[in-house]
């Protein structure tokens, strides 16, 4: 990423029209937030009213420039917490909707996603309803906290009225250690070394977008994707209890170097034919459950985006950190839901607490300048 910044530190703008949502595909990048809102607009016209004001924001954001002068009488037109002209700074504005914002309110009813429904919840989980699912969810990620914040204040800022933040997670993606590896979570793992090519647009289309020709979803949502939340705390007061081989045999990789416990490369693919008793990698390994690499499971990858948290310490004085574990895919059943079926009971869950986010539909992109999030949806 070093070599793609530019001279102050900030990174160049990531285009914003195009076909799909540009904050999907990318690595996590060092900053982002994910927040959910209730919609208040009042009817479909001020519906389509918010998506068309959040868009232009987006556009304007994720490109940068000085914001217009509004004259020293009135309230300036930016908040100033990035200078006095708005760095881009790689922001991405991903925007996704909820099952419940086709309830009777809009009369979106009959353009549901087929698979859209409240997250569900699983055997482990230990949620909390007052962070999970919502109407609206908006993810920014770039390159600075500071420019994540400045977006999400300009966009409650011209969307006030029409929707209401519901819950939010920060997050960042630490720098890799060593630098050319994979960033690590709070477990001190590397975190995201497997998934699927992003630059292959076949698996892409295979796995990631919704091609409504063949899947029987409404039209408008070809070009979109099921954008899976889950906050996940973890234990990390136990989990520095356990030995590293103990750790290791949970994740099924080696903890300095991210090797998988059979293979001697990053780049390695496990090879579970070769160890059907789980002598090198154990059966229950979060990463021989998580992907089974066989031909009946290689539909259900997901394509993952983790970021860490901190939330400081909760009542009793435990540190409250864990996993902004984000995912992108087709189909929430055949990929999400699947992947963690398989995890069900695995020896992981110990050590962690998924306790909200939500599923929703990340909407196609905005094609060009006329266009909007959700036009096809509202129209
Ligand atoms: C706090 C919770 C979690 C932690 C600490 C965690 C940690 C990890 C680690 C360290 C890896 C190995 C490195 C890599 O390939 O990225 C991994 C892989 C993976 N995880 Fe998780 N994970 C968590 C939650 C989840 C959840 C909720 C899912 C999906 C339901 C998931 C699905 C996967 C998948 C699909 C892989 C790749 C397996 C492969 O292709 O080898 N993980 N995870």
């Amino acid at each position: 990423m070093a070599a793609d910044q530019a001279a102050d530190g900030r990174l160049p703008a990531v285009p914003f029209h195009g076909r799909y949502q540009a904050g999907i595909l990318p690595p996590p990048r060092p900053a982002t937030t994910v927040v959910s809102f209730d919609a208040t607009a009042d009817g479909n016209g001020e519906l389509t009213d918010l998506m068309r004001a959040l868009t232009a924001r987006a556009r304007f954001l994720t490109a940068g420039g000085p914001p217009p002068p509004t004259g020293i009488q009135a309230p300036p037109s930016d908040s100033g917490t990035l200078g006095p002209t708005v760095v881009a700074d790689g922001l991405t504005v991903t925007v996704g909707v909820g099952s419940t914002l086709f309830d009777d309110r809009y009369g979106l009813a009959a353009r549901k996603p087929g698979r859209l429904t409240p997250m569900r919840t699983f055997p482990d989980d230990a949620l909390d309803g007052t962070q999970c699912d919502g109407d609206v969810v908006v993810q920014l990620s770039a390159g600075h906290a500071d420019t994540v914040l400045h977006a999400l204040r300009d966009l409650t800022r011209h969307t006030r009225g029409a929707m209401q933040i519901n819950w939010r997670m920060d997050g960042y993606s630490s720098p890799a250690r060593p630098a050319g590896t994979v960033p690590r979570n709070h477990f001190g793992f590397m975190d995201g070394i497997s998934n699927p090519a992003v630059t292959d647009a076949a698996t892409m289309n295979k796995l990631v977008w919704v091609d409504a020709s063949t899947s029987g979803e409404p039209s408008w949502a070809a070009g979109g994707s099921y954008f899976v939340v889950r906050l996940i705390r973890m234990l990390t007061e136990f989990w520095d209890r356990v030995s590293i081989a103990e750790q290791e045999e949970i994740i099924g990789r080696r903890r300095p170097s991210g090797y998988p416990l059979d293979a001697n490369s990053i780049d390695a693919t496990p090879n579970f034919a070769l160890d059907p008793n789980g002598g090198a990698i154990p059966l229950t390994a979060h990463l021989r459950l998580a992907n089974p690499r066989t031909p009946q499971t290689a539909d259900s990858r997901i394509l993952r985006r983790a970021y860490n948290y901190d939330r400081g310490i909760d009542s009793v004085g435990d540190l409250d950190m864990g996993l902004l574990f984000t995912c992108f895919q087709q189909d929430v059943k055949r990929q999400f839901e699947a992947t963690q079926t398989r995890l069900i009971g695995e020896p992981m869950v110990d050590y962690v607490t998924p306790f909200g986010g939500g599923y929703f539909y990340a909407l196609p992109g905005v094609a060009d300048q006329s266009d909007w999030y959700g036009r096809a949806l509202l129209a």
